[in-house]
């Protein structure tokens, strides 16, 4: 079965695994304002990346032990540097593997947490499938995953427009899908969970939450930027718009106006 995508948008470079880091600590309260996994005890966290989640799970739910998995060689040795204290303790245990194929007894787990990771692959249904085999009955999964069709700024930023969509379009191409948090409720339940619940997480900023609106601005410009030597490399996008881009973001943090928005998906269910 092959699961993964064929190309990850995103690289595994230096900066893109600290940026990584970063999103994962900016977007932590509104990742995790709604998980609890307080009755659980063991948890598998599929696509762990280079820990940055992982470090978040095991400080707000201190009682739990967590297995991660991601498919690239680099991220595991990235996390299991980044996690060697909890690592040494037995909280943590990172394997090297495809979330198609996961190396775990059936029932092993009783919780899974999924973060900025079925945009990637192209069969999310077998990997979702794959997770529910491995947590027991009644077993209980988080999904935040992005909606990329919701992303809108003001001043109107025509560049940016036109660069997201090739950053979407090169992604679907890949085998990924930027669009696939409103698919979530669907694919959970095609995998067989049962009580599926899903909420947007909004990203609203304008003249009320300056701060905020600035660093989602700052963080968002990262973000766009982290597929731009791809983009570049697969002529999706000239080097020119990449420069009117930046120039619209500088000009967007600079106006008094300007306006944020975004969307990603949250589901919750049980297995
Ligand atoms: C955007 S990163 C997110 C990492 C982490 N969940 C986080 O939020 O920081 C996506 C991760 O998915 C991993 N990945 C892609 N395809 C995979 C597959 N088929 N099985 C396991 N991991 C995979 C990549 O190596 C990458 O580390």
């Amino acid at each position: 079965m092959e699961t993964k995508s064929q190309g990850y948008l995103h690289g595994y470079t230096k900066e893109e695994q600290n940026r990584l880091y970063q999103q994962a600590r900016f977007l932590e309260t509104s990742v995790f304002e709604s998980i609890d996994f307080s009755k659980s005890k063991r948890l598998l966290e599929v696509a762990c990346g280079v820990g940055a989640q992982t470090e978040i799970l095991l400080k707000r739910f201190p009682h739990i032990k967590i297995d991660g998995i991601d498919a690239s060689q680099e991220q595991i040795h990235t996390a299991e540097k980044h996690l060697k204290n909890s690592i040494a303790k037995g909280r943590v245990n990172l394997k090297l593997g495809d979330a198609g194929h996961l190396p775990y007894q059936d029932h092993a787990f009783d919780s899974s947490f999924v973060c900025w990771f079925l945009e990637h692959v192209n069969r999310p249904v077998e990997i979702l499938k794959e997770i529910r085999r491995v947590l027991e009955p009644r077993g209980i999964i988080y999904c935040t995953e992005v909606l990329n069709a919701t992303f809108f700024l003001h001043p109107y930023s025509p560049a940016t427009l036109q660069y997201w969509f090739h950053f979407n379009d090169h992604q679907w191409n890949l085998g990924g899908d930027p669009f696939v948090g409103a698919k979530l409720g669907n694919y959970l339940t095609d995998a067989g969970f049962n009580n599926v619940t899903t909420e947007a997480k909004i990203h609203h900023f304008d003249n009320r939450q300056p701060e905020m609106r600035q660093q989602m601005l700052d963080y968002w410009t990262q973000l766009l930027l982290s597929g731009t030597a791809q983009l570049l490399n697969s002529q999706k996008v000239s080097e020119e718009l990449v420069n009117q881009m930046r120039e619209e973001l500088d000009l967007l943090k600079l106006a008094t106006d300007s306006i944020f928005f975004y969307a990603a998906m949250q589901a919750r269910a049980l297995a």
